[in-house]
C-alpha cells in the first residue's frame, strides 16, 4: 500500500504545489478551511494521474486534528510524512490594540497548528521506527522584519521545535526538517501586494517587484521550489535539515544528521 502524506493549508499556493510533488510518491491528504480551494488542489494531483483527498480542518482545533489524523490513517494506512504548511501573516505594528491576540493568533496557527500533528503521530512513528516531518517556516524563522513581530515570533518557534525534535527523535528514525522561504509567489504574498498598493498607492506590479527584489535571489521563489526543496529533504534519509530558499538555488543553513 502506498503511504499517506498529510499536508496542512493544501489548498493555498505552496499547499498545491506540495500535493501536487508529494502525490508522485504518497496517497496525499490536503487539510485545510476552504473546501473549494482544497477541491482544486485535488483535481491539480487527479490531472497529473495521481490521487489526493481533501480534508477539512482547521488546525487550531486540537480534537478535530487528532480526530482527523486518526481517520485519515483508518481510512488510508499510516501517514509516513506530514508537512506543516497552514499559515498565517498579517502585518501590524508593535503595541497595536489588538496586540495578544494577534500574537495568539499566530502562534495558534503557525506554532501550535503545525507541531500538534507531529506529536499526535510521534508514538506510532516511534513503534514503526519512521516518519518525517517538514515544516514549512519562513526566513522570518532566520531573522526579523517591521510589522510582522507576531508572524516572526510564531516561525522562530516552530524553527526552534524542529532543532529540537530532529535531535530528540533521530534515534527514533524520525525525520525532522524545516524551510525558510523568502517571498513565495503565492496568495500571501499577494496579500501584501494589496497592501502595500492601499498604503503608498502604488501600482500591483511596482509592490510585486519590490517585494521581490528584497529577497536575496532578487526573485520570487515559487511554489514549485518550495515542492522541489521538500522533495530533497524527504527524500534524505537525514533529519534537522535547514534550508534557506531565497529566489535562486537553496541554501543549506543546517545540513542535519544521518538518521538512526
Ligand atoms: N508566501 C510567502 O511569501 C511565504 C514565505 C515564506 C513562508 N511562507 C509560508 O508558507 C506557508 C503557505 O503559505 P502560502 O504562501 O501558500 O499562502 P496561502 O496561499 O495563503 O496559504 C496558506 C494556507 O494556510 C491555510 N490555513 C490558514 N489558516 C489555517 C487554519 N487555521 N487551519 C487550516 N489551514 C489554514 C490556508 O487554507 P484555508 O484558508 O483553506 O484554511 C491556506 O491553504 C505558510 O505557512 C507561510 O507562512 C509563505
Amino acid at each position: 500500500m502506498t503511504g499517506v502524506a498529510f499536508v496542512s493549508g493544501g489548498g493555498g499556493g505552496i499547499g498545491a504545489a506540495l500535493c501536487r510533488a508529494l502525490a508522485h510518491e504518497y496517497l496525499v491528504i490536503a487539510a485545510g478551511r476552504n473546501r473549494e480551494r482544497l477541491d482544486e488542489t485535488v483535481a491539480a494531483v487527479a490531472a497529473e494521474g495521481r490521487v489526493a483527498h481533501a480534508v477539512e480542518l482547521d488546525v487550531t482545533d486540537a480534537a478535530r486534528t487528532a480526530a482527523v489524523l486518526d481517520e485519515v490513517q483508518a481510512s488510508h494506512g499510516p501517514i509516513e510524512c506530514l508537512v506543516g504548511n497552514a499559515g498565517v501573516a498579517i502585518s501590524a505594528p508593535i503595541g497595536a490594540p489588538q496586540g495578544e491576540d494577534h500574537l495568539r493568533r499566530h502562534l495558534e496557527v503557525n506554532f501550535l497548528g503545525a507541531v500538534r500533528p507531529l506529536e499526535h503521530l510521534v508514538p506510532v512513528w516511534k513503534a514503526a521506527g519512521q516518519g518525517t516531518a517538514v515544516f514549512i517556516a519562513s526566513s522570518a524563522a532566520l531573522m526579523g522584519y517591521p510589522y510582522v513581530s507576531a508572524y516572526a515570533a510564531s516561525k522562530h518557534a516552530l524553527l526552534g521545535y524542529a532543532r529540537s525534535a530532529s535531535q530528540e527523535l533521530r534515534r527514533a528514525g524520525i525525520g525532522v526538517h524545516t524551510l525558510c522561504p523568502h517571498y513565495v509567489d503565492s496568495p500571501m504574498t499577494d496579500q501584501s501586494v494589496a497592501r502595500i498598493v492601499a498604503t503608498t498607492g502604488r501600482s500591483a506590479e511596482e509592490a510585486r517587484e519590490l517585494l521581490a527584489a528584497q529577497n536575496p535571489g532578487g526573485r520570487l521563489v515559487t511554489p514549485d521550489e518550495v515542492a522541489a526543496a521538500t522533495m530533497q529533504v524527504v527524500r534524505s534519509n537525514r533529519t534537522g535539515i535547514v534550508l534557506e530558499l531565497p529566489g535562486g538555488d537553496p541554501l543549506v543553513r543546517e545540513p542535519g544528521q544521518p538518521l538512526e
